[in-house]
């Protein structure tokens, strides 16, 4: 009810400026009484996963917090685990607004925000003053003006400095919205990137004490051939985990809806059912050796548990998230 009500303010307002507008509450709010607007108390359901220990098996999605400025406020909220980022080594505005569009008849989000974020040490920083007790994964990706045959360096870059402090690393290679990004998801390019993260994974486990899994997060617009590829890829690179999916470029389900013709990654709803498919594809081919987190269009238990029975082991929000609020974290953990 009072999520219905703060919802209908926010959706007068410009999309990007109720994000930014959620997220400084967020930040206000937390550590005070305030915090009771969104604090939940929810039920254990312990799941292991990547040989970490989830306190229930959802998440938030990348992209949401992409500082890491309110980790602790979604703590609050009763998620397992919290990704932040997409972050790159160096600060970058993003692409120019507007750029983010709700599709409200379908519950659907059309971004092309191009990697906004402040840098990976300002996110560092604010993922060392968190008080969450759930788990932190970090997500990295590729400065924009970085050429695409030097990715793999940006990568690097972000994995040194997030490695202490998160509880698994995601490599983002999915984003429609960086020009070239996704051609890594293919054939020689995806091998030398995973091959080289993993050896930066061994030096910098002996280094640290501490051995922290690597997860590939990969896009909906594949076919299954190439999903079969990417697929022996992360077997052959023993890489630790695979997020499916990230946004779609394909507009067939919201067709005719205003804002459907936007450039840019269509998530939520729409995305639902092609997101289930995915999943279905890659545990047909990894089975139980490697695990794979589950997003796109949970907007219900039911649609989460359609997610963890293609073969998910944990799930994400982040669409359903903004059109249900923090109820959907607690009608998903509490049904389980
Ligand atoms: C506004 C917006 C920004 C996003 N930014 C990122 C990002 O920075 N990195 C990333 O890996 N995914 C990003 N995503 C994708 C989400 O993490 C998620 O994979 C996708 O939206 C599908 O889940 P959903 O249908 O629950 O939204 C973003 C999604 C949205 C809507």
């Amino acid at each position: 009810m009072l999520y219905r009500l703060a919802r209908a303010g926010f959706f007068q307002l410009d999309a990007e400026k109720a994000h930014e507008l959620a997220i400084q509450n967020f930040k206000r709010f937390t550590g005070t009484p305030l915090d009771l607007f969104y604090r939940q108390h929810l039920p254990d359901r312990p799941v292991e996963c990547m040989g970490l220990t989830f306190k229930n098996p959802v998440g938030l999605a990348a992209g949401l917090d992409k500082n890491g400025e309110c980790i602790d406020a979604f703590g609050a909220m009763g998620f397992g685990f919290v990704e932040v980022g997409t972050v790159t080594p160096r600060a970058q505005p993003g692409n120019d607004k507007p750029r983010l569009f709700r599709l409200i008849p379908a519950e659907g989000i059309i971004n092309r925000m191009g990697f906004n974020n402040e840098g990976v040490d300002h996110l560092v920083e604010n993922v060392k003053k968190s008080n969450f007790d759930g788990i932190i994964g970090i997500n990295i990706g590729k400065n924009k003006d970085t050429p695409i045959e030097k990715g793999v360096d940006d990568y690097l870059i972000c994995m040194d400095k997030v490695y202490p402090h998160a509880g698994y690393i995601a490599v983002n290679i999915s984003s429609p919205n960086t020009p070239g990004l996704r051609t890594l998801q293919y054939g020689e390019a995806l091998d030398e990137l995973l091959a080289a993260l993993k050896v930066r994974q061994a030096q910098l486990a002996t280094q640290h004490s501490k051995y922290v899994p690597l997860a590939l997060k990969i896009a909906p617009d594949s076919t299954d051939e190439e999903l079969k590829q990417i697929c022996q890829s992360l077997l052959k690179n023993k890489i630790d985990g695979v997020i499916a999916t990230n946004t779609t470029l394909d507009r067939s389900v919201v067709e005719g809806m205003k804002n459907a013709n936007e450039a840019g990654g269509l998530s939520g709803r729409p995305l639902q059912s092609r997101s289930t498919e995915v999943i279905k594809c890659l545990y047909k081919e990894l089975g139980d050796e490697i695990p794979i987190i589950g997003v796109g269009g949970i907007d219900s238990f039911v649609a989460a548990k359609e997610k963890l029975m293609a073969g998910a082991k944990l799930v994400q929000v982040y669409s359903g998230f903004i059109y249900h609020g923090p109820k959907l974290v607690s009608n998903i953990v509490k049904n389980l």
